[in-house]
């Protein structure tokens, strides 16, 4: 099975996939890992994991659909059975979704459907919440708007900051995504009709 990663930055939850995999428990093999962004150091990891690096810059293309283009076409080369974005900061194109219906998936740092978009700590904590966390979907045309397959929840204190929440934060990324990932890759989570499925189960 094999898995293709999209990222911009840090890449913190692609090391999180790649140390799954070492340990046999990603259920498939990253086979490229591609940034939009030259100074990406998630590119560095997949490096040192062997993995292929790919830099496809989107300042170089005239408009949003040229980039999604020309990403499909790259992605499409590595012949993925599943399209994992792993902080990758681009708004996709309907046309690349619906490319990668069904195999394409998202972590993203708030309880969803609570706080799409960006700076959800910032935004959790001024409204005085008392539970933040973060969540995996399938990714459809709505932004962050895509079914959700699994969450994990981060009590808040008062005293919290957004320096304070973002390790423990990470932490649950990094526990949750892997576990996403393989249950998809063993045919156990799907996006069916209805909405995704575990072991057939509505979830
Ligand atoms: C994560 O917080 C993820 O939820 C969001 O972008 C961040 C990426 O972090 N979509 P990293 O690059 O994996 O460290």
């Amino acid at each position: 099975r094999r898995i293709v990663v999209l990222i911009s930055g840090n890449g913190s939850n692609l090391q999180a996939l790649i140390d799954a995999q070492s340990y046999g428990e990603l259920g498939g093999e990253i086979v490229a890992v591609i940034s939009n962004k030259a100074d990406a150091y998630g590119l560095q990891r997949a490096r040192d994991a062997g993995i292929d690096a790919v830099v496809l810059p989107h300042h170089e293309y005239e408009n949003r659909e040229a980039f999604d283009g020309a990403l499909i076409k790259v992605i499409e080369r590595h012949e993925p059975d599943l399209v994992v974005l792993a902080g990758f900061m681009r708004i996709l194109t309907p046309m690349f979704v619906h490319r990668f219906h069904g195999r394409l998936l998202n972590i993203h740092p708030s309880l969803l459907p609570d706080y799409q978009g960006l700076n959800t700590h910032a935004r959790v904590l001024a409204d005085g919440c008392t539970e933040h966390g973060v969540s995996v979907h399938f990714v459809t045309e709505e932004l962050d708007g895509g079914p959700v397959v699994m969450q994990a929840c981060l009590r808040l204190c008062a005293d919290d900051t957004e320096e304070s929440i973002i390790e423990r934060i990470h932490a649950r990324e990094h526990l949750i995504y892997p576990i996403a990932v393989r249950w998809f890759l063993e045919g156990r989570l799907q996006l069916g009709p209805k909405g995704p499925t575990l072991d057939g189960m509505l979830l």
